[in-house]
Parts: C-alpha cells; structure tokens; sequence
C-alpha cells in the first residue's frame, strides 16, 4: 500500500438531534414527532463517516472534548476507525444541531447552536506527519488558520516532490473564504450559498465563482456544484462546463448530510479508485441518493 494511503478531513464535528415529523410545525404550537434519534454529525465528520463506510481510510482533524456529551461521539469514531490521532483536545461541551426531518417535502431544517467551540489552529496542524495524507479536505471556516494549512501542505509537497490534493466545502462566508479556493484542487460550492450570491443557475454559480476566484499566477480549481434533485455540474480548470443528471432515491427518508456523502463519494472515487473527473462527480450523485434512502449513513455501501 502506498505510504499516502489516507485521506485526512478538516474540521468540526457536533451532535445532531434529529427530529422527524410528518410535515414542517407550525410556530408556537405543541406537538408530537414520529420519531427522533441522534447521532454524530458536523460536514467534515459526515464526510468522513461515508469515506469510512465506502472503505476509505480516513483520520478526522477537529477539536475533541474530554465532556461527557462528547463521550459517545469518541465512540462512535473509534467503532468506524476513523483516526483522531492528531485531534487536540477541550473540555468544553460540544457544539450541536437541532434538525427537523419533515416526511411530506423531504426537506432537513438544521438550527446549529455554536457557543465558541473551540476550532484547530495552524499550530495544531503543523504537528501533524503529512507523509500518510494522499487527500486533505477542508471546510471553509476559520479563514486565517485554514489558509496557512493549505499553505503549509503546498509547501511539504514541494519540499518532498509529493503531490497533496486539497479539496474544500464551501458552504458559508463568501467573502471571507474566497481567498482560500486558490490553493484547492477541488472546490465543492453549495446551492444554498449560490442562492444567498443570488446566482441563480448550476452555470451562473460556476462563472461567478471561477471569475472571483484570484489566479495568482497557478492554476484554477475545479468547482463542483451538487444542485440537489437537479444533479450536480462542474467546470475544470479550462473553463469547460459539464451537467450531470441526479440519481433519483427509491424514497426519501433522510436528507441530511446528503451534501457530505456526495463529497465523501467524490474523493473515494478520485483517490480510492482513480476515477476521472466525470465518472467520479456520477459516483458522488450515485452516493448522494442512495444516502437520501435510509437514516443515517450505514445503509449507503
Ligand atoms: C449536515 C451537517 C450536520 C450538522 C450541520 C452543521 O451537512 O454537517 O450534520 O449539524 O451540517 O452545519
């Protein structure tokens, strides 16, 4: 096996409640669910829970808690043998999300509640034995520190003649995270924050994305746009722009995290099986509606 056999997944992971209802509360009223569970959640931690699921090596890079809410978490990384190794530790509670599932419109309603957790520093980061790493994923938050991780993977790459791919989800703060698509060989850039943009079209999304993004004398990153129910698109480096049909789920269950299985499916597929670009973003939407089928992520493989 090659020595850059792992992928490595960037961020934060949180407590999801999920709740599931037959359709959307309305406000103030006093109701009853269909049923609920919780389970491990936050984009890198999916992400890596369906690399795993896939057969994906994978070490999880994210601030862990000694707290006791934190405990079943740290168990449920360690039953899927997602590393932690390089994981820094706090004793803060953890962050978590409260989701509504509502069965009518298939639609996931995700409240996030923060308080300040803790997020890894450049620091942290620069602990970490890069030479196991084939694939860092990132999420796009904490922009400064992010952006000097990045940079420190460029450098190790030139200094030791390896190449590194880095990929980012770019889901939030536009303006604040643009700066960090320049160093990515992938950027996944959500719907939801195409429409926030207001970019309307997979296309127009791209074009806007692609002219933002500063050249700084290398080469553009390849955006991909997972478009929900429509499929997903993405334009390479050249600028050439290509659609792909969605995979329509058998029924829908559970649309959370459907968005992390689809990066998860894109970076097993590229690194794990040496697909091309095409093939592994039709992988990716053939993940995203299979997670859709059933709770949680187990059921995908
Ligand atoms: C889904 C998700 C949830 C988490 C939320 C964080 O993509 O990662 O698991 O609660 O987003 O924003």
């Amino acid at each position: 096996m090659s020595q850059k056999s792992s992928v490595l997944c960037v961020g934060c992971t949180v407590i999801d409640f999920v709740t599931i209802v037959g359709s959307y509360p309305k406000e103030d009223t006093d109701r009853r669910c269909l049923d609920g569970f919780w389970q491990r959640g936050g984009n890198a931690s999916n992400v890596s829970t369906t690399l795993s699921v896939l057969g994906t090596k994978v070490d999880f890079f994210g601030i862990l808690s000694s707290s006791d809410a934190f405990r079943v978490l740290l168990e449920d990384l360690r039953r899927r043998e997602i590393g932690t190794r390089n994981c820094p530790l706090t004793s803060r509670d953890p962050p978590f999300s409260s989701v509504i599932l509502s069965q009518d419109t298939g639609s996931r309603t995700i409240i996030h509640c923060n308080k300040d957790y803790p997020q890894t520093t450049w620091e942290d980061f620069s602990k970490i034995d890069l030479s196991q790493y084939g694939w860092v994923h990132f999420e796009a938050r904490n922009t400064i520190h992010t952006a000097r991780m990045m940079q420190s993977i460029r450098e190790y790459d030139q200094k030791t003649g390896q190449s590194t791919i880095i990929s980012l989800d770019f889901e939030t703060r536009y303006d604040q995270n643009l700066e960090l698509c320049q160093s990515c060989d992938y950027v996944i850039f959500s719907k939801e924050l195409a429409s926030d943009k207001g970019w309307t079209t997979p296309r127009q999304t791209c074009e806007e994305l692609a002219s933002d993004i500063p050249s700084n004398g290398g080469q553009k990153p390849i955006i991909i746009c997972p478009w929900g129910s429509e499929g997903a698109v993405c334009m390479d480096s050249k600028g050439n722009y290509i659609k792909f049909s969605s995979y329509q789920p058998e029924k829908v269950v559970d649309t959370l995290g459907a968005g992390d299985s689809f990066v998860a499916g894109f970076i097993n597929a590229t690194f794990e099986h040496q697909r091309g670009l095409r093939d592994a973003v039709d992988f990716a939407n053939r993940v995203a509606s299979r997670k859709i089928e059933g709770f949680g992520y187990d059921h995908i493989q």
